[in-house]
């Protein structure tokens, strides 16, 4: 689970505002239950999960009980590196302070090369959240089918986990596929072994080949000495297909689906579940890869909002409002008042404020600029803005008159503290 855009627009102290030795979690002295997981979390536990995987237990001392949803993720932040990266959550929420992210380290990747290599048990970082769409609470379904590869699994692992924690005698019915490279590369291995034994749930993990060839493949000694354990996979190969979702799934299109994984895996899966009859609005994805153009923003902004049903704004009267001013030819043009920097920015109705502002010359914290990690969330003083969201702000800072302006357009002149 990364996100690949990891240089900040603006230097670090500017995005993280709050990141100092007195924010929410140093040293607060009463838990509360109702508090944000927003501030300084400490490592408690660091364990290995493949040879290239690892999960950390993360405390927040300020919070009696961290409330997420499963499946949802948060930002992690790293003051040293200035850079962020969005992660999902692979524990359940069971009630207590602490959760669990399990990251892969990504070669190259700053912010994962950091969690693996230099965090250690009574570090500190800081993290953001919980944020996004992607879980079975939003979706309620008595059939689930869950399709991952790779660090995909750790959503699904949350959201599964969620769902066998319920009440004695609720009925359950789960087909967990799992895609990964080698034996080597399953992560939760031994966790899917016992899940297969579970009533109520189907597991099939599948491996593209096995381990000892990916020690020849290489042609790299170096990396051949990485491949610990070489291992002839006797399970269902291959990648999945379309024979394999037919065979395996049975009463597939009364599923809810939760796919997680490379972009390419999920847009493979969701052509085969398209072709199969499943409906897309029960198909949900997460990818913390983000698109780059802006066909491909919108693209996946119309996803988003066709998974939650209607587009998601700012009010319910927004995209009236658009209407109305946009019936001409030309596009309605406002002004942005940028409380902070004093700054007096045009911006008409089909450009983001992050983009005005960014174009006008100002520094912005932004990372995603999709309306998902929250950097660049702000306060709208006054004024009235579309916003496209995807998970990145939770509804109570929507009620206190915050936003993204990395997805949002001005309906009216506008003042952002800023
Ligand atoms: S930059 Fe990520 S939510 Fe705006």
């Amino acid at each position: 689970m990364t996100i690949d855009q990891e240089t900040l627009r603006t230097g670090f102290d500017s995005a993280v505002p709050d990141f100092d030795a007195t924010a929410p979690g140093v040293g607060a002295a009463s838990p509360e239950v109702d508090a944000e997981l927003t501030g300084m979390v400490e490592c408690v536990s660091i364990t290995e999960v493949t040879h290239n995987v690892k999960s950390f237990e993360l405390f927040a001392p300020w919070m009696a009980r961290i409330d997420f949803e499963p499946g949802q993720y948060v930002t992690v932040r790293i003051p040293e590196l200035e850079r962020e990266r969005c992660y999902s959550i692979a524990s359940a929420p069971f009630g207590t302070n602490t959760f669990t992210l399990t990251i892969k380290r990504v070669d190259g990747g700053a912010v994962s090369t950091y969690l693996h290599d230099v965090l250690k048990v009574g570090d500190r970082i800081h993290v953001d959240g919980p944020y996004g769409l992607f879980s079975t609470s939003f979706h309620p379904a008595e059939k689930h089918l869950f399709v991952s590869g790779g660090s995909g699994i750790s959503p699904i692992m949350s959201m599964v986990r969620s769902l066998l924690a319920r009440p004695a005698g609720t009925p359950t019915d789960i087909v967990l596929i799992h895609n990964a490279a080698t034996p080597s590369d399953i992560i939760f291995r031994p966790e899917l072994e016992q899940l297969a034994e579970v009533p109520g749930v189907s597991v099939v993990t599948m491996c593209s080949r096995d381990s000892a060839a990916e020690v020849v493949e290489s042609g790299s000694e170096v990396r051949g000495a990485e491949v610990r354990n070489t291992e002839v996979w006797a399970g269902r190969r291959g990648r999945i297909t379309r024979d394999t979702l037919a065979e395996v799934v049975p009463e597939l299109a009364d599923r809810e689906t939760f796919v997680c994984g490379p972009a390419d895996y999920m847009a493979a899966v969701r052509i085969m579940l398209d072709e199969l009859g499943v409906l897309g609005s029960r198909v949900h994805e997460e990818s913390f890869v983000f698109a780059t153009s802006p066909a491909e923003r919108l693209a996946r902004k119309e996803r988003v909002a066709e998974a939650v049903g209607a587009p998601v704004s700012g009010t319910s009267s927004a995209s009236q409002a658009a209407e109305g001013i946009c019936g001409g030819s030309a596009l309605a043009r406002f002004g942005i008042e940028f409380t902070t920097s004093g700054k007096h920015v045009d911006c008409d109705s089909e450009t983001t404020v992050l983009d005005a502002a960014v174009e006008a010359g100002m520094v912005f914290p932004s990372s995603c600029e999709e309306g998902m990690c929250g950097t660049c969330k702000s306060v709208l003083v006054s004024g009235e803005v579309e916003m496209n969201h995807a998970g990145g702000i939770r509804p109570k800072e929507i009620a206190a008159g915050k936003f993204l302006p990395c997805c949002s357009t001005p309906l009216s002149d506008l003042v952002v503290e800023r």
